[in-house]
C-alpha cells in the first residue's frame, strides 16, 4: 500500500538535491511512502497513491535515528542520580549495580523493558535505535542481552567490554576477545569499548575491537567521555564508524575526526545527568567533523529516551544550530550507523518519518520539552502518539486505525 502524506508546510530530506540548505528543505511539500519513500516534491505535483493524508501544514522530518542506547538492563539508579545532582561525581562504578540487577532478571522482564523505551522513543519521533549489551559481563548475560536487542534493532552492538566485572577473570579481555565474543557475535553487527581510565586502557580497546574485526564486527568506542585519553585517536586508527562521547577532545582529537570518516557522536543526555560540561559541538564542526546526536539511554548516565531532549539541549548549550541539531540526529546517526538508507527522505530511503504539530524543525528546539510529534511512520508503518484525535493532520479511511504495535 502507498501513502501520499500532502500538504507537509515543511518537509526536511537531508537531501540537498531536493530542497533549500544542508537540510535539503521543500515548502508545500509531499511524500508517498510504501515500503520505502516512493515520492517526495512539491505537493502541486504528487502523483496519486492508494491512501491520502492531509499533513495540514505541519512539518514532517526523517525519523530519529538513535544511534548509541543500552537498553538492555534491570534496576533503576535514580539515587545514584540524586547523590550527583548534590555534588557526587560520575566516575562509571554504578554500571557494575546495574550488571547485578540485569543477572538476575529474567528474559521477560529484561524484554518489556527494551520494549518500554523503544516504545518512549518511537513515541517522540526515533525510527532506528542502535541497542549494545554491557551490562551482562558473563558469556551467557552477554549472549542473553545481544539475542534480546536483536529483538527489536536490526542495529546490535557486542559491549562486553563496558567495565572488569568484580567477579571475572584476571584477563577479563581475553575472555571478552575469546568464548564471549564466539557467543555473542551471531546477534550483533558492531563491537564496542568503553576505553576510559577505570575501564579498559587503549590496548586493551584496541585489542577488543581488532577481535571483534577478525570476527566479523564493525567497530564503534566510548571515547574521551570522562579524561582525554587516546580514544578518538584509536578511533580513528581503526577506522570505528562513530566515536561516542567526545566530551574532553584535545586539537589533534578534533583534526583527527575531521581527517576521517569516524562520525563524532555527542550524547548530551550524560552531560546533563552527570553534572558534566558538555562537549563543544561547534568546535567539531567548524573543523569540519561530521556529528551525530544520540541519547546513551542507559539506567546510570544518561536516563533519557528523548532525541527532542538532545536536539534542544544541543541547540541552547554545545553550540549547533537548530538544523545543525537536527541533521546530527536524523543523517548524523545515519552516518554513525553507516547505513546510506536512513536518515534522509529521498527515493528509496526507508519510510521513516515524522510529522510535529508544528510549522517547522526549529520548534524542536524551540519548544523544549513539548510532545510535538504527532505521526511517526516506521519502516512503512503508521503509529500515532497520542492517536489521532489529537492530531492536526486530518486523516483518510484506515490510517485512522491506530497501529497494532509497539504502541498498542
Ligand atoms: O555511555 N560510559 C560508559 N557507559 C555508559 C554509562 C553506563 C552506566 O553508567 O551505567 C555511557 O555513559
Ligand atoms: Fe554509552
Amino acid at each position: 500500500m502507498s501513502v501520499l502524506i500532502t500538504n507537509i508546510g515543511e518537509l526536511v530530506t537531508n537531501d540537498p538535491a531536493l530542497g533549500e540548505g544542508p537540510l535539503g528543505i521543500v515548502r508545500d511539500a509531499a511524500i508517498v511512502v510504501g515500503d520505502r519513500v516512493e515520492w517526495v516534491g512539491p505537493a502541486k505535483s504528487a502523483p496519486a497513491a492508494d491512501e491520502r493524508l492531509d499533513a495540514a501544514g505541519a512539518a514532517a522530518l526523517p525519523g530519529f535515528v538513535d544511534s548509541h542506547s543500552h537498553l538492555v538492563f534491570a534496576g533503576d539508579r535514580a539515587a545514584e542520580f540524586a547523590a550527583r545532582m548534590s555534588g557526587e561525581p560520575y566516575t562509571g562504578g554504578g554500571i557494575r549495580t546495574t550488571v547485578a540487577a540485569t543477572r538476575a532478571a529474567t528474559d521477560d522482564q529484561l524484554r518489556a523493558n527494551v520494549a518500554r523505551l523503544v516504545g518512549e522513543g518511537l513515541r517522540q519521533g526515533t525510527t532506528t535505535i542502535e541497542i549494545k549489551s554491557g551490562y551482562g559481563l558473563s558469556t551467557a548475560d552477554e549472549a542473553r542481552s545481544l539475542r534480546i536487542a536483536a529483538e527489536f534493532s536490526d542495529e546490535v552492538t557486542y559491549l562486553g567490554a563496558h567495565v572488569k566485572p568484580a567477579d571475572g577473570p584476571e584477563d577479563y579481555v581475553s575472555l571478552v576477545n575469546g568464548e564471549m565474543l564466539t557467543a555473542c557475535a551471531p546477534y550483533a553487527r558492531w563491537v564496542d569499548v568503553f576505553c576510559e581510565r577505570g575501564a579498559f586502557d587503549v590496548e586493551e580497546s584496541r585489542s577488543v575491537l581488532k577481535a571483534g574485526i577478525a570476527a566479523g564486527l564493525r567497530p564503534r568506542i566510548h571515547a574521551n567521555q570522562l579524561t582525554m585519553g587516546g580514544g578518538v585517536r584509536l578511533a580513528v586508527e581503526l577506522d570505528c564508524a562513530s566515536a561516542d562521547h567526545c566530551t574532553h577532545l584535545s586539537d589533534a582529537d578534533v583534526d583527527a575526526l575531521a581527517n576521517s570518516d569516524t562520525v563524532a557522536t555527542l550524547l548530551p543526555g550524560a552531560e546533563f545527568s552527570t553534572r558534566a560540561p558538555y562537549p563543544d559541538a561547534r568546535r567539531l564542526l567548524d573543523a569540519g567533523a561530521t556529528v551525530a546526536l544520540a541519547t546513551d539511554c542507559n539506567p546510570g548516565s544518561s536516563y533519557t529516551s528523548s532525541m527532542p531532549f538532545c536536539v534542544a539541549v544541543a541547540v541552547r548549550e554545545m553550540g549547533m544550530s537548530p538544523g545543525e541539531a537536527v541533521w546530527a540526529a536524523t543523517a548524523g546517526g545515519a552516518r554513525a550507523l553507516r547505513r546510506p538508507d536512513l536518515g534522509r527522505l529521498s527515493v528509496g530511503a526507508a519510510a521513516d518519518l515524522q510529522l510535529l504539530d508544528a510549522p517547522s524543525h526549529l520548534h524542536l528546539a524551540y519548544r523544549p520539552a513539548v510532545p510535538l510529534t504527532r505521526l511517526v511512520v516506521r519502516r512503512g508503518a503508521f503509529h500515532w502518539p497520542w492517536g489521532t484525535h489529537r492530531s492536526s493532520p486530518t486523516v483518510s479511511s484506515h490510517l485512522e486505525q491506530p497501529h497494532k504495535g509497539v504502541l498498542s
